[in-house]
């Protein structure tokens, strides 16, 4: 594995580690209703194996954690500042193209599509040359892909299909519209694309069972979106399971994921407590993060939630208030471990700045055109750099699955509409 930075430093400290017994008797307070602000708990010990308990435990914690910060169902103060990923991403205003050139952030955004154009490039054309018919387009499946910024990246690498998947149905109607704008404005253009509402960790025979029939990927691509994701072991295992089921062999998870070490780092170095004992980041005028605890137990790789805002991306700001959105730190050993789980080796594993150092010679050309900067000798604002700096890029190759060659593509896919959009109440 090419990694450019340490494993966090976890605690050994004894609370931290003593991990069942807290949590099983924080759950057995019992009240009938399942209502916010109200505790339903009962755990069957004895018919359960012990992975069950843990994960049982483990969910009846997170209601317990939940119900806790209501009182008579009114919301305390301290869940106030946060907002779940799908009511943010569904309230967050969409971005006219004149909104994006305005953008205060508008060197980090054209930097991170650059980032993602680059992976794009490189590994579709890495992929297609394989192909023994070189006609053939791409099959993309997209988690979390929002309003679908980057069906144009897809389309000039040689995409057929692209699918993708959002919790966000205002999302999802955004990308559609795109595709159809894209469809008139351009030659270059993805065949068909199928949208859906449902979660990238979901339940994986759901998820699998609401897929069309047969058809299979060679990539997954999830951008800016797994950190959302690692809120337990079992959901970031329906995450591995269900980036996997439909990937080819050799296919490819392209994935842009914040770097925990990078944070973690600077949370012990620069943050400050606020009045709730709440470790905060404020340097960077963009951005802020919140923890509650710097120490992270060793046996605890998943579910290390922290409050992220990030202007025009993530949260939101009024005024002096700022409402966060949860995220979790993705522990690098961990994700590794279980990659390999679901037959899934690590490729590219580099912080963003060492993947700029690495790829800005070769993708020069690309820079100029999407990062725009105004001079040759000119540099990101520090600002700007720093929030660059939290993230990485993570690539799997996948070791398993069904042979590319075996795959059925455009235009072997009569069954599929040419455009279609599939939401949850609808
Ligand atoms: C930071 S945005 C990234 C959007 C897009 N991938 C990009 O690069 O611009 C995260 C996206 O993940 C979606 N999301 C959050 N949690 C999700 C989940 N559990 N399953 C599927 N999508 C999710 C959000 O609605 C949002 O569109």
């Amino acid at each position: 594995m090419t990694s450019s930075s340490e494993s966090i430093q976890f605690s050994n400290s004894d609370k931290e580690d003593s991990f069942e017994q807290p949590l099983i008797k924080k759950a057995v307070k019992e009240i009938d209703k399942e209502e916010p602000g109200q505790i339903k708990m009962e755990i069957e010990c004895d018919n359960l194996t012990q992975n069950q308990k843990v994960q049982q435990v483990q969910q009846n914690n997170q209601f317990y954690e939940k119900a806790k910060n209501y009182e008579n169902g009114q919301l305390l103060q301290q869940e106030k500042d946060i907002l779940t990923a799908k009511d943010y991403y569904n309230q967050q205003q969409m971005n006219t193209f004149t909104g994006r050139k305005i953008s205060r952030l508008y060197y980090l955004r054209n930097f991170q599509n650059w980032v993602k154009a680059v992976l794009i490039n490189e590994y579709s054309t890495a992929v297609r040359q394989n192909f023994t018919d070189k006609r053939n387009l791409l099959n993309v499946f997209e988690l979390g892909c929002g309003k679908g910024g980057d069906m144009q990246k897809w389309s000039k690498a040689g995409t057929g299909l692209w699918f993708g998947i959002d919790i966000s149905s205002e999302s999802l109607k955004e990308a559609e519209r795109r595709h159809k704008t894209q469809k008139e404005d351009r030659k270059k253009q993805i065949q068909k694309i199928y949208l859906m509402e449902t979660k990238a960790d979901s339940d994986s025979t759901l998820f699998r069972s609401r897929l069309p029939q047969d058809v299979y990927f060679d990539f997954v691509s999830m951008q800016f979106m797994a950190n959302l994701l690692f809120s337990s072991e079992q959901a970031v295992e329906n995450m591995f399971e269900n980036i996997t089921c439909r990937l080819t062999n050799q296919g490819i998870v392209l994935m842009t994921i914040t770097d925990a070490n990078v944070i973690v780092k600077k949370m012990r170095e620069f943050s400050v407590k606020d009045t709730d004992g709440n470790y905060i980041y404020s340097k960077n005028q963009y951005c802020s993060l919140k923890f509650e605890s710097l120490q992270f137990p060793k046996n605890k790789p998943f579910g290390q939630q922290y409050l992220f805002y990030l202007e025009e991306s993530v949260g939101i700001k009024e005024g002096n208030q700022i409402k966060y959105v949860p995220e979790y730190l993705i522990e690098l050993q961990a994700f590794e471990e279980k990659a390999k789980e679901y037959n899934l080796e690590i490729v590219e594993n580099l912080n963003f700045i060492d993947f700029f150092e690495k790829y800005k010679q070769k993708h020069s050309d690309l820079l100029k055109i999407m990062v725009k900067p105004p001079s040759d000798d000119w540099k990101m604002p520090m600002d700007q750099w720093e929030i660059a700096h939290l993230y990485r890029v993570v690539i799997l190759r996948h070791l398993k699955g069904q042979a590319q060659s075996k795959i059925r593509r455009h235009p072997h896919l009569n069954e599929l509409p040419d455009c279609a959009l599939e939401l949850e109440n609808e």
